[in-house]
């Protein structure tokens, strides 16, 4: 049995946190897609982490995790990433598991990443420049190297000639600006750790687990809006993050999942380029920048602030048959007056409740519905029934426009500023 958990929204929803709440009542964590464009954080007994590429299981013990075939890996940063963690999980050597049909994130994948982004000029995408799309595009392109090649005796041939290829395409863009012998040196060094780590065929591993009637948590990384065939395309990750993606990029069917949670913030933020119809590009958007410390966790840029889209939360609730919602971030919200969510699109002086395929052309204006705001100070000690009724009534609007329940609400970063919902 699988269950999912996927940000419903640009990103960056509280993904980490979530995880690591549900994963004491799983035996096993997995990411699907994506790689070190994620940035998921992690707070617990005073202690921060932040993971790209581990899933967030790795901190409870006894937890197995496994970075899916769907997932590209950068074996420079997933060592940097082990670095962090190795202290407070002395064990993940026993608890890490690699798919070897995952493939390699090389250091000319994030030139390319570079170089492409260089030559759109002010239609840039805004990527994480961590070679996501260029090893996506290898990959569906059958032309990528995956981590099981390592193990065979002519992997160095193999990526050369990759690399050559690679060097005639940045050469195209006129691109200069790069290091490689610095990261080839890297690279090595870290393909030489990868090999100590565990690389499984992990569909095998992970159909054992289901026939043993264990629990498994998919855990999706960016959001159903960055979702290559759903989301703002072209503005979007390389990859699928709807919950369609747990079966290709771990290697099992549609039946074994069961239920789907979908997380939101309780208001919308987007990073890199593209349309965001409820964005709130003035000083209120700023004053939740900063109440919500809206800063990338892997990157640090500055994260775009906007009211809450029930239109597109609907769609990407549809999309991925999310089964309970999760609100994050409400706390952000605390002390405000007034709160507007967006109920409708006014396109043209048509209004639709439909996101519209063509969303990157489409002149939006967001049709709202305003709530008072609720007090600074809620008391989350007595749990939800005990809230601000205002409180409630924003939770509650938002659980009835999209037809589905909204089991927890998160109040804070930590993992005891959550309100489960009876
Ligand atoms: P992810 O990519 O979906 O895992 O989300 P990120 O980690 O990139 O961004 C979410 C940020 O919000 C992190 O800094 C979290 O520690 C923080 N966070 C998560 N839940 C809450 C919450 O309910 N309230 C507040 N104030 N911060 C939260
Ligand atoms: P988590 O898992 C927010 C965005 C980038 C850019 C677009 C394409 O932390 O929620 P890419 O590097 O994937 O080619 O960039 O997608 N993006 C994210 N935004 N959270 C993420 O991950 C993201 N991963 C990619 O900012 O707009
Ligand atoms: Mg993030």
């Amino acid at each position: 049995m699988i269950d999912v958990i996927l940000g419903l929204q640009w990103g960056d929803e509280g993904k980490g946190k979530i995880a690591d709440y549900l994963t004491p009542k799983y035996d096993l964590v997995a990411r699907f897609q994506g790689g070190p464009n994620a940035g998921h954080s992690l707070e617990f007994e005073g202690k921060k982490f932040v993971l790209n590429t581990i899933p967030s299981g790795i901190f409870r013990k006894n937890i197995l995790n496994l970075i899916g075939n769907g997932v590209v890996i950068d074996p420079i940063r997933l060592g940097e990433e082990i670095d962090r963690i190795k202290d407070e999980c002395p064990d993940y050597h026993e608890r890490l598991l690699i798919s070897q049909k995952a493939h390699l994130i090389l250091p000319t994948h994030r030139i390319l990443d570079a170089a492409s982004e260089a030559s759109k000029g002010k239609d840039k995408i805004g990527s994480t420049l961590r070679g996501i799309g260029p090893t996506y595009k290898d990959k569906i392109g059958r032309s990528g190297m995956r981590v099981g090649d390592i193990l065979d005796p002519d992997f160095n041939q193999k990526y050369r000639s990759t690399v050559e290829n690679h060097l005639k395409q940045i050469e195209f863009f006129g691109f200069t600006d790069f290091d490689l012998q610095t990261e080839e040196t890297k690279f090595f060094a870290a393909i030489e750790r990868l090999k100590t780590l565990k690389l499984v065929n992990s569909e095998y591993l992970i159909h054992q687990y289901i026939s043993e009637g264990k629990k498994v948590l998919a855990e999706g990384a960016q959001g159903s809006m960055l979702d290559v065939e759903f989301g703002t395309y072209p503005y979007v990750t390389s990859s699928n993050t709807l919950s369609g993606g747990v079966c290709t990029g771990l290697g099992v069917a549609p039946k074994h999942i069961r239920k789907v949670y979908g997380i939101f913030k309780a208001y919308c933020t987007r990073v890199g380029s593209g349309p965001f119809p409820t964005e709130l590009d003035n000083a209120l958007g700023e004053e939740i920048r900063q109440l919500g410390h809206e800063f990338g966790a892997t990157t640090g840029r500055e994260r775009r602030t906007g009211w809450l889209d029930l239109v597109a939360l609907k769609y990407t609730c549809m999309l991925n048959g999310v089964d309970e919602l999760i609100m994050m971030k409400g706390d952000v919200l605390n002390g405000f007056d007034e709160l507007n969510v967006a109920t409708a699109y006014n396109i043209n002086g048509v209004i639709t409740s439909e996101v519209p395929a063509n969303l990157c052309n489409s002149q939006i204006e967001p049709v709202y519905q305003s709530f008072p705001g609720w007090g600074k100070d809620l008391n989350l000690n007595a749990g939800y029934d005990a809230m601000d009724s205002t409180f409630k009534n924003y939770v509650e609007f938002i659980e009835n426009y999209i037809g589905c329940k909204i089991s927890v609400v998160s109040m804070g970063p930590g993992r005891d500023e959550t309100l489960v919902r009876n």
